[in-house]
């Protein structure tokens, strides 16, 4: 694991954006791993801001999102989808055809579960980007998921749910399913970049990056990939010094 600290959200969505960038130069036609929730809407601005200088095109990449609450309407703003079509790829050269999302929609969510993990699988994606909950998630696989995890339809816990209750009314109107890629599958990809910011993701961080892997924390799976670095701000960094 590559750790790089930085000085705070602007920074860490620039070097997240410069990682994107060299991978886009070295393939063109990426298979790109997006990744949704209140971190990414800055690297989502900064990806946009450097495709309207000229210097990012993604007329040939495939994008893949991560994940997907079940039982928003398909154009409710507050579904991923939505939210990754709104901030990133109507904003920029992607072909809508090329972004590929499961169907939260689907009447056999298992069924489409299986179906988006093939998809994802045969695919290969080549850059994923990755966000963490406060409780170490990644995508919507909660503490106790198996580091081996397929996508599948998967339940939020009270503490994802009312860490998303700020997008909603109330707390009971947060989903409490998903449908998800699993740990396994997240960690199929070829290059895992995972942004945090703030104080409140200083233990998941410690727990991701410098904890024994464990169920607990879903994160620290990311300890036996080849290739991931995480860029944390100051202060989700700040308990990495007693490691
Ligand atoms: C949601 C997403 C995760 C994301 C997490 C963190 O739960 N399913 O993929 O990592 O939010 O979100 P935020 O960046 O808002 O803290």
């Amino acid at each position: 694991m590559q750790i790089k600290v930085t000085k705070g959200a602007a920074e860490s969505a620039t070097l997240a954006v410069d990682l994107v960038a060299g991978a886009l130069r070295a393939k063109p036609d990426l298979n790109f791993g997006l990744a949704t929730g209140a971190t990414m809407v800055g690297v989502y601005l900064e990806l946009v801001h450097r495709h309207q200088i000229g210097e990012l095109s993604f007329a040939k990449t495939k994008a893949y999102l991560l994940d997907d609450y079940v039982g928003l309407d398909a154009d409710d703003p507050r579904a991923f989808a939505s939210v990754v079509e709104e901030k990133f790829c109507d904003l920029v050269d992607i072909r809508s055809e090329s972004v590929v999302a499961p169907n939260s929609q689907a009447t056999d969510l298992e069924a489409e579960a299986n179906k988006y993990e093939t998809l994802v699988c045969e695919a290969q994606i080549d850059f994923q980007l990755l966000g963490i909950g406060r409780n170490g998630h990644i995508g919507f696989n909660e503490p106790g998921t198996a580091f081996d995890s397929k996508t599948r339809l998967a339940c939020l816990s009270l503490q994802t749910r009312q860490d998303n209750a700020g997008f909603f009314s109330s707390v009971d109107k947060v989903p409490k399913r998903a449908i998800t890629q699993g740990i396994g599958t997240i960690l199929r990809a070829k290059k895992i970049v995972l942004i945090a910011n703030g104080a409140h993701k200083a233990t998941a961080i410690r727990d991701a990056v410098c904890g024994f892997p464990s169920e607990a924390s879903p994160a620290s799976a990311l300890q036996n990939h080849s290739d991931v670095t995480v860029i944390a701000d100051r202060e989700a960094a700040s308990m990495l010094n007693s490691c």
